[in-house]
């Protein structure tokens, strides 16, 4: 039998060079029947096969309440990867795929499906070749999370001598850094913690990665990355979307729980933390829990903290209605749609350095970015109308879209007289290379099979960043309501104040 695992014509060139091929296994998805497992899950699982990436005979299970046979399942995921996958459909490795797909069908409590899916699994390893390995996706709401565990553990389905069992485990992990320890410790209970793989998909994109590549395989960058340099530090994640249709999960949630307790805090981590002794798990992982645990809030957080809610607007010529009027929302909720935080970093590196962070649905554009912005120069030889229109040099990572890296720095106007203006440099991923980025959950899946945590949040980097989340907001929940800012524009006028305060602006990506 040819394997999904062998030769295989689309494999790309950085996968030949490193081939990084899971053994055998298999993928339990609890929740298969949502959003991101259509959208993100089942596309990611086919463009692995199809890059060859995947052990031959490979098997993917999902587990839902609807009721559906193997055939429905596999319609769906057929579908899914038709309309959602990133490489081209090629019927072969489809149909390979297939052979390895079945359908549990339950509920979370129904110990029936629980050994059902027990035979289901021991029924694969016959057929596929599994090897008993096999890592549980909790796609599901973080409520479900105990008893999901809980039945694996009941039904002998957490552990199989010579062979790994593993969970993954969707963010939110909690809603505070009480509830994160509770869920932390359900899960530890089952689960060993290096078999714990808890996704942060910000992590599995490619330009995140290269914040370290840019950082720690140059010269250039690393001595000038300090309080000595860096006037402050920007870190922006703009969504020109809504909340669509998850009301259910948003409200009460909100900007700040939803991204930057997990997304932004980590991009923050990455940009700040020292070098690591080695690119393994738990050298990076110290480094990151160090900086996360050096972080400090500001004292008056009335002043350096904004949250606000979007307001009838307008977006790409369309009309776009408030978070209040959206389906399914209590229109006298306070649910922040858009966050600014200034944050310290107390170490010698950073003293003095501000963090702003900040994040907004329904905002001009997406984009998600790291400036870093450098201190003027301390005396400059030209005249002050010589340099009227020169800002400040600053070194952009663009996490999306446009993957790259921009340098911004004073240039000489054309002509007769000494005139300096802002230009840029710019590396852009897409003119660079030519393989094409993988998708943030490829990589994540593939790292999960292979048992490699480098890119998966420890527990205490989450529940660091629950510490430093939580009294922010305490303070907004005893403090009056969000501010407002219309559909469509880059946030509420109390965010620019913030910055005007520290006599700085936010940056217009
Ligand atoms: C998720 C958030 O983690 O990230 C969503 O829950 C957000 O609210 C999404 O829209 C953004 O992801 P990306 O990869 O499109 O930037």
């Amino acid at each position: 039998m040819s394997g999904i695992g062998e030769a295989n014509p689309l494999r790309d060139t950085a996968d030949r060079r490193l081939p990084r091929i899971a053994g055998p296994s298999g993928l339990v998805i609890f929740g298969v029947t949502g959003d991101l497992s259509r959208k993100k899950l089942m596309p990611a699982v086919y463009d692995l096969a199809n890059r060859g990436l995947l052990p031959p005979g490979f098997s993917l299970i999902g587990f839902a309440r609807r009721e559906w046979q193997d055939e429905d399942f596999a319609q769906e995921v057929h579908d899914a990867v038709k309309e959602h996958a990133r490489t081209p459909f090629r019927e072969e490795v489809w149909q390979q795929l297939n052979q390895g797909m079945r359908f549990v069908q339950g509920d979370f409590d129904d110990d029936e499906a629980f050994e059902h899916l027990k035979k289901t699994i021991a029924e694969l390893d016959q057929a596929q070749g599994t090897g008993g390995n096999f890592a549980f996706y909790l796609s599901v709401p973080p409520k479900f999370f105990p008893k999901v565990v809980q039945q694996l553990k009941k039904h002998g389905l957490a552990e199989k001598e010579g062979s790994w069992r593993r969970a993954v485990i969707e963010k939110p992990f909690g809603h505070d850094l009480e509830s994160a320890e509770e869920l932390n410790q359900v899960v530890h209970e089952v689960f060993p913690s290096n078999e714990v793989f808890r996704i942060d998909h910000y992590l599995g994109k490619e330009t995140v990665q290269n914040i370290l590549a840019l950082r720690f395989a140059n010269t250039l960058f690393e001595p000038i990355w300090n309080r000595s340099y860096v006037d402050h530090v920007q870190i922006t994640m703009a969504e020109d979307i809504g909340i669509g249709g998850r009301a259910g999960y948003y409200d009460g949630i909100g900007a700040a729980r939803d991204v930057i307790q997990n997304h932004l805090l980590q991009l923050l981590a990455l940009t700040a933390m020292e070098e690591p002794a080695s690119f393994d798990a738990d050298a990076l992982a110290a480094e990151k829990v160090k900086v996360l645990g050096a972080v400090r809030l500001p004292k008056d957080l009335g002043e350096s903290t904004v949250r606000a809610q979007y307001a009838a607007g307008w977006q790409g010529g369309e009309k776009a209605v408030g978070y209040l009027q959206e389906d399914g929302i209590d229109p006298s909720s306070t649910t922040d749609t858009y966050a600014a935080i200034k944050l310290a970093i107390d170490n010698r590196r950073w003293a003095g350095v501000p963090f702003y962070l900040r994040t907004g649905k329904r905002l001009g554009r997406r984009v998600t970015e790291i400036a870093v912005v450098f201190q003027r120069a301390p005396h400059s030889p030209f005249d002050h109308t010589a340099t009227e229109e020169l800002g400040q040099n600053a070194l952009v990572i663009r996490v999306q879209p446009d993957e790259g890296v921009t340098l911004r720095f004073g240039s000489k106007v054309p002509g007769t007289s000494m005139e300096v203006r802002d230009v840029s440099m710019d590396f852009a991923y897409g003119e660079s290379f030519t393989e094409s980025s993988p998708e943030a959950y490829e990589r994540l899946i593939l790292d999960v099979l292979l048992g490699d945590s480098n890119l998966f949040p420890r527990v205490e980097e989450v529940e660091l960043s629950w510490k430093i989340l939580d009294p922010i907001e305490e303070y907004w929940e005893q403090n009056g309501r969000p501010a407002q800012y219309a559909a469509g524009t880059w946030g509420p006028v109390e965010a620019d104040e913030m910055l005007a305060r520290d006599g700085r602006s936010w940056r217009r990506p």
